[in-house]
């Protein structure tokens, strides 16, 4: 009855099914995975937010409705001055805005490839991608992301990534910095990358939804900054995260490259946007104040994420088999745990013995190094709110500290 491609197991996971069997049981939960920033006690983007919606219900304008493909002008300007101060330029004329970031990739799917072609997506990564290609019929290959030897950053694998390019290959993905290493793509890789993305005539998408989660100054440049010779390139970002707004649901994709090609890709972007008119205009028209209002929220977010990873780094110390990865930004915490025998039972006896709920590094694709089985990846958000997560990370640190083997 139902497309292939709607196939899915919708069974939920042992960790889910267990989790609420625990809420059900009115046992408690000390949730270190949560990522949602609207549940976890931020004030700024509340304030922001409210203040916006007040600008935007006083506004005559907000009562006609003028469709416009690529978005509301406003917000696609204001959108290039965003770029503009991480040091990218991009035109308002070439910004699409979608309903999330999500859909952002929806679209570019549709406009990049035919069923049957393929994306290339980074190893270790988020699930997301993978299920928005299959939703517009493309393949996704896994391209290895190599966790550092000193530092804090993964690289890119060259190599392995133009080996496994074929024919059908249509796009690479960035994640630029990355969900959940939080390493930035390199300056060299991404020259590396948009080389061998211009021989093979494949577009670069690099997502850029935590650009604004490193500390000022520390980010490398945006993918659009030099991007106008060789491949398409097409930048993703939106309200969810710079903004800690998910609930907006306005995000863009900035599109730039060689004259010719870009606009071309614009004109064809334009009809998938028209095809759907997806975006409120009257939510758009908030973005300009939004992004003008976004250093209170960012600071708050900085503060938050910084001071939970002092948090976990504090509460692991006694902790020998647990060790936290280092990271340049985002909202995630990556744990290596040696001597578990195997990470799902890791996960499910964090969660009924301590009561601590974390992810497990197989949802993401973290596997153990070559050579040692034994090594274990656990994912953490970092936006819970202090205390609760301060005592999550004291229960999971005590937890690990008891006799290698535990899991
Ligand atoms: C790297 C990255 N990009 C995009 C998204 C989806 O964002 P949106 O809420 O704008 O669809 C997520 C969600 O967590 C993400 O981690």
């Amino acid at each position: 009855m139902f497309a292939r491609r709607a196939g899915w197991d919708l069974t939920p996971n042992e960790l889910s099914r267990r989790t609420e069997a625990r809420r059900a049981r009115g046992l408690p939960v000390l949730d270190l995975s949560e990522s949602n920033p609207t549940r976890v006690g931020l004030r700024a983007p509340g304030e922001a937010l409210a203040a916006a919606l007040a600008a935007a219900a006083r506004d005559p304008a907000a009562a006609r409705y003028e469709p416009d493909p690529r978005g509301d002008p406003g917000a696609r300007a204001a959108i290039a001055a965003y770029h503009k101060e991480h040091g990218a330029r991009v035109a308002p004329e070439h910004v699409v805005l979608t309903a999330g970031t999500s859909e952002g990739y929806a679209h570019l799917f549709r406009l990049l490839g035919d069923p049957g072609d393929v994306v290339h997506l980074p190893a270790p990564g988020y699930g997301l991608f993978e299920h928005l290609a299959a939703l517009e019929g493309l393949a996704a290959e896994r391209y290895p992301l190599r966790p550092p030897r000193e530092g804090a950053r993964w690289r890119v694998d060259l190599g392995a990534l133009a080996a496994s390019l074929t024919s059908r290959s249509r796009a690479v993905l960035l994640i630029h910095p990355h969900n959940p290493t939080g390493s930035f793509v390199d300056p060299a890789d991404l020259a590396g990358l948009r080389a061998l993305a211009g021989e093979r005539g494949l577009s670069i998408l690099s997502d850029e939804v935590f650009a604004d989660a490193a500390a000022p100054g520390a980010a490398p440049p945006s993918a659009l900054a030099g991007a106008e010779e060789g491949p398409l390139h097409f930048v993703l970002s939106g309200a969810s995260k710079p903004l800690a707004l998910p609930q907006l649901k306005v995000a863009w994709i900035a599109v730039a490259g060689p004259p010719a090609a870009r606009d071309e890709a614009l004109a064809r972007l334009e009809f998938v946007a028209d095809a759907y008119l997806s975006v409120s205009p009257l939510l758009a028209r908030t973005l300009p104040g939004l992004l003008a209002a976004r250093a209170p929220i960012q600071a708050e977010l900085r503060e938050r994420v910084a001071g939970n990873r002092a948090r976990l780094a504090a509460a692991l110390r006694g902790a020998e088999r647990a060790e936290l990865l280092p990271a340049e930004a985002g909202w995630a915490a990556i744990l290596r745990v040696r001597g578990a025998e195997d990470e799902e039972a890791l996960v499910l006896g964090l969660l009924e013995e301590a009561g601590v709920l974390v992810q497990p590094g197989f949802l993401f694709d973290l596997e153990a190094p070559e050579g040692d089985a034994s090594l274990c990846h656990l994912v953490l958000g970092l936006l819970p709110e202090p205390e609760g997560f301060a005592r999550g990370a004291e229960a999971l640190a005590r937890f690990l500290a008891a006799p290698a083997g535990r899991g």
